[in-house]
């Protein structure tokens, strides 16, 4: 399978960070077309669009992307969910009955149009790490985002000998990609030995019966998430951290890892982690 036709198979789809509508000036955007919707509960949907040849993005980054409302783009932060080597975007997102856009953006179908920000941005990058042994991708919700774009990009897989995704979820229902992850990655002619070799992805559920549960922060200070991986315990030496969640999440996760000794990176001074809020709560 290429990539593209993997991108095209698994409806990938990323919301993310709560910010008030924004109106932004029409130079900006671009109009992508949708190609196709998955709704995988009535919480959460995803979509994969056109992309623009010119719209360029590393894995882990979001853009603007929305609906024209009156006359007006009403648009919210989203995380690219795919590759940044093929040419579809991909985006996740929950659905707020009463939220300005996904109110709406929910009722997208094929063919429809939806802007796109021609700008990203984002925290969650490799550069913005010290160089490590292991890296942690920490998300709840539609935080998966971002590292749906991450585990997908085979740059990755040469920075680090192991990457562990983590998702926390209420539901069972709520672990979005996770076929494609357990399933159709490993497979993958492009990118499967990479992901056979160093991709370790941990599900974890908080409010039924799974074989895995409990909270982020818990199962790190804890020490279940690395003994139950066959890992090392935490090490501020060689594990990195990527954060993407709630903000009490990433609040909680932040205070367990500065326990450990570890500090927050950035473009100037890389750390051992890094944080994005999940964008879109309405
Ligand atoms: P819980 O069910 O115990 O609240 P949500 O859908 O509300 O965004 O939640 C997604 C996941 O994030 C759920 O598993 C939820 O657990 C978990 N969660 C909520 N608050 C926190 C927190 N402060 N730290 C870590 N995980 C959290």
């Amino acid at each position: 399978m290429t990539q593209a036709n993997l991108q095209q198979s698994t409806p990938t789809a990323v919301a993310r960070a709560p910010r008030a509508a924004t109106r932004a000036s029409p130079g900006n955007l671009y109009e992508a077309k949708v190609l196709s919707v998955h709704h995988w509960t009535d919480r959460l949907f995803s979509f994969t669009t056109t992309r623009d040849a010119g719209f360029r993005f590393h894995s882990g980054q979001f853009t603007m992307i929305g609906l024209d409302v009156d006359g007006r783009p009403l648009l919210r932060a989203y995380s690219m969910a795919s590759s940044p080597y093929v040419d579809t975007l991909e985006f996740l997102s929950i659905k707020v009955p009463d939220g300005a856009l996904t109110s709406r953006l929910q009722h997208v179908q094929c063919g429809d149009t939806v802007l796109v920000g021609r700008k990203p941005s984002g925290t969650l990058l490799v550069e913005n790490l010290l160089p490590g042994r292991v890296l942690y991708l920490l998300a709840t919700g539609t935080g998966l985002a971002p590292f749906m774009s991450i585990v997908r990009d085979p740059e990755v897989y040469s920075l680090f000998e192991k990457i562990v995704l983590v998702h926390g979820c209420r539901r069972v229902a709520e672990l979005a990609y996770r076929q494609l992850i357990d399933e159709e990655l490993p497979r993958d002619p492009w990118i499967g030995g990479a992901v056979i070799d160093r991709l370790l992805y941990y599900p974890t559920v908080t409010r039924e019966p799974f074989v895995q549960q409990g909270r982020i922060p818990g199962l790190l200070e804890s020490g279940e998430l690395s003994r139950r991986l066959g890992l090392a315990p935490i090490d501020r030496g060689g594990d990195r951290f990527m954060l993407c969640g709630s903000p009490a999440m990433l609040a909680d996760t932040r205070a367990v890892l500065e326990k450990f000794g570890c500090a927050e990176g950035n473009m100037s001074r890389p750390g051992q982690y890094v944080i994005e809020r999940a964008f879109v709560d309405k």
